[in-house]
């Protein structure tokens, strides 16, 4: 596995297995746009409310590389009109189309057929490849898919060995949803464990590579913000070694439900 790798989604398109996520990169947007395609970075992750995607656009134009060498993922926001959202985003990125367009987390009442209608739109009138949720529980899935008749083809939810769900695993493995891991790095604030450092000196790596390899391994996609570029050359490195079963199993018990964003992740329901 590399850079180049892919995974094969529910459609047929084929989507990188590890991303450069974009939350809070709005210093130097495009230059790191393009030093990471540079270094070999395939995929790139946004949103409309990031404020990155008119640096990102900057990026990718000053990168020279052409529309089939990177994979663009971009979000709507639950009180959006997803139609004229997906167009403004394109807009803002100066892009014809988007490969992946998400919902970004379920709205408060409802499942947001609304929303999966306009990216269904959207993607009808080829301003994008795939349509996908985030933060979404298995329970908004199963009634997103009821009510839609269709399988999203990702959900992006916070996944880290110290917060994932062995039952949301499960059930987008068995309908073909692939996950998106977001803050796999926790934002760096589970970074010091010692359990981390022992499987960084036994594989000759980092404690934020072990993270990564772990999210690789289970399944997952991996979406990492780094804005320095030695951390963006480093997780690179995530390519170059391999956890054994029993790194995993014991990395797979530290899961307590963490999020850095509240009490626990978004799609885990008490
Ligand atoms: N769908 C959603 O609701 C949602 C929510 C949150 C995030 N996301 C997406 O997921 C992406 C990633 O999540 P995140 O930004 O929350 O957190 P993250 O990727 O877990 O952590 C980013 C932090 O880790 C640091 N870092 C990166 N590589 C490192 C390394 N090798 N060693 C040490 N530190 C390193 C970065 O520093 P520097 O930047 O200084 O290099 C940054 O401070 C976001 O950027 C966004 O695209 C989506």
């Amino acid at each position: 596995m590399d850079s180049d790798s892919t995974v094969t989604l529910k459609s047929g398109n084929k989507m990188p297995v590890l991303g450069l996520g974009t939350w809070k990169l709005n210093e130097r947007t495009a230059d790191t746009i393009v030093s990471a395609l540079q270094m070999g970075y395939r995929m790139i992750d946004t949103s409309g409310d990031y404020g990155t995607q008119p640096g990102i656009g900057e990026g990718l134009k000053k990168s020279g590389k052409s529309r089939d060498e990177y994979y663009l993922v971009t979000k709507v926001e639950e009180d959006d009109d997803a139609y004229q959202a997906t167009k403004q985003d394109l807009s803002e990125l100066g892009l014809e189309y988007a490969d992946l367009m998400l919902i970004h987390r379920p709205p408060t009442r409802g499942v947001g057929t609304d929303l999966w209608r306009g990216l269904q739109r959207a993607r009808d009138e080829g301003l994008t490849r795939d349509i996908g949720v985030s933060n979404y529980s298995v329970d908004q899935l199963k009634e997103l898919m009821d009510k839609s008749g269709e399988t999203p083809a990702v959900n992006q939810i916070e996944w880290s060995p110290f917060g994932f769900s062995r039952q949301m695993l499960e059930f987008c493995q068995h309908n073909g949803i692939i996950i998106q891991a977001y803050s796999p790095l926790t934002r760096g604030e589970r970074l010091n464990d010692e359990l981390l450092d022992e499987l960084a000196d036994k594989h000759e790596t980092t404690p934020p590579l072990v993270l990564l390899r772990w999210s690789l391994q289970i399944g997952a996609v991996p979406i990492v913000k780094a804005n320095q570029l030695n951390h963006l050359q480093e997780n690179l490195e995530v390519f170059d070694f391999e956890l054994d079963d029993e790194d995993m199993n014991r990395l797979n018990g530290l899961n307590d439900q963490y999020s850095s964003l509240s009490s626990k992740p978004m799609y885990i329901k008490s």
